[in-house]
């Protein structure tokens, strides 16, 4: 069972015809209202994968929460943890270019009062496998890492958006995903002068015995076990729509392939193709693939290869 403790966003898509730099403003003629934040994003991914996968979170009581919430169910995520807050449903607005490049603005609300009390211990036993993310209070984030390694779950966090994470936490995980910016981030917090994604990875498997996956974009991805074991996973070749919620796609159906037992090169190839089929449509959830798009997908993408 997988356990997802995270933000839940309604996010405001403007498909513009320039990503606004500072102090420009760029007009588009509409906006679409759909389902978003990491949290929501990586449950909803998980649970189309396959997986039985519950919510953790927060909303507001308004129209937002209530959409929100119905989203979540009808994909099949189990949401008795999410509550309502006096605080508003959080809102990303995305703008999104022709080249389907983003630029993302949240406003966190109710995502700030999320509590890792509302976990329940028993989501966070040997057989379960808690996922989180960084768009909520990240000492709630700390603190149920904690929990889970005393209680014997596993733990994935995807380092997004980027932030220092201390080694005690660091040391709490499992499964660490970040992109090569939270990689060199997370190098330079730790106080280690290393720029190249696999020298930080196979320093952070190392020393905190953690599988470390760093995606790459359009260069794939890559994953060190603690025991130094490298892998390179290549990308599912597309015509990108949006590639709002790729990570997220690619974070939760690994973390479905990990919960059913699938070895590591195989649950990152099946991460591959559904971040790939993600991107195909504007929304981070509207073309995340279920488990048979998945499977009729993988032979376009090769396996995993192992890193010398
Ligand atoms: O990772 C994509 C997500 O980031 C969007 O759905 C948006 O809500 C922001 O949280």
């Amino acid at each position: 069972m997988i356990t997802v403790f995270g933000s839940i966003n309604m996010d405001l898509v403007l498909p513009v015809p320039s990503i606004p730099r500072p102090g420009e403003t760029v007009l588009c003629p509409s906006y679409e209202t759909k389902p978003g934040g990491k949290g929501a994003n990586q449950a909803v991914a998980a649970a189309r994968a396959g997986a039985e996968v519950a919510m953790v979170g927060a909303v507001g009581r308004d129209g937002y929460g209530a959409q929100l919430r119905a989203n979540l169910v009808e994909a099949g995520v189990e949401a008795e943890g999410v509550r309502e807050t006096e605080h508003p449903t959080a809102i990303a607005t995305i703008a999104v270019d022709p080249s389907a490049e983003n630029a993302i603005c949240v406003a966190g609300g109710a995502n700030g009062a999320v509590d890792q009390a509302w976990v329940a211990e028993e989501a966070l036993s040997a057989g379960n496998l808690l996922v989180l993310q960084m768009e909520v209070p990240a000492p709630q984030n700390w603190a149920l890492i904690e929990r889970a390694k005393a209680a014997g779950g596993r733990v994935m966090l995807s380092l997004a958006p980027a932030a220092p994470i201390p080694k005690t936490a660091l040391d709490g995980l499992d499964f660490f995903l970040v992109n090569r910016i939270e990689a060199a981030m997370t190098a330079d917090s730790l106080g280690w002068s290393l720029d190249k994604p696999l020298a930080i990875a196979r320093r952070l498997a190392d020393e905190a015995g953690v599988t470390c996956v760093v995606t790459l974009g359009g260069d794939g991805a890559l994953a060190i076990e603690p025991d130094g074991t490298a892998w390179r996973q290549p990308v599912l070749t597309i015509d990108p729509v949006d590639t709002t919620g790729a990570g997220d796609t690619f974070a939760g159906v690994l973390a479905a392939g990990l919960d059913s037992g699938k070895a590591l090169a195989d649950a990152l190839r099946r991460a591959a193709v559904a971040a790939g089929l993600a991107c195909t449509a504007l929304g981070a959830q509207e073309s995340m693939p279920d488990k048979a798009e998945i499977d009729a997908a993988l032979d376009r993408v090769d396996a995993a290869q192992l890193v010398a």
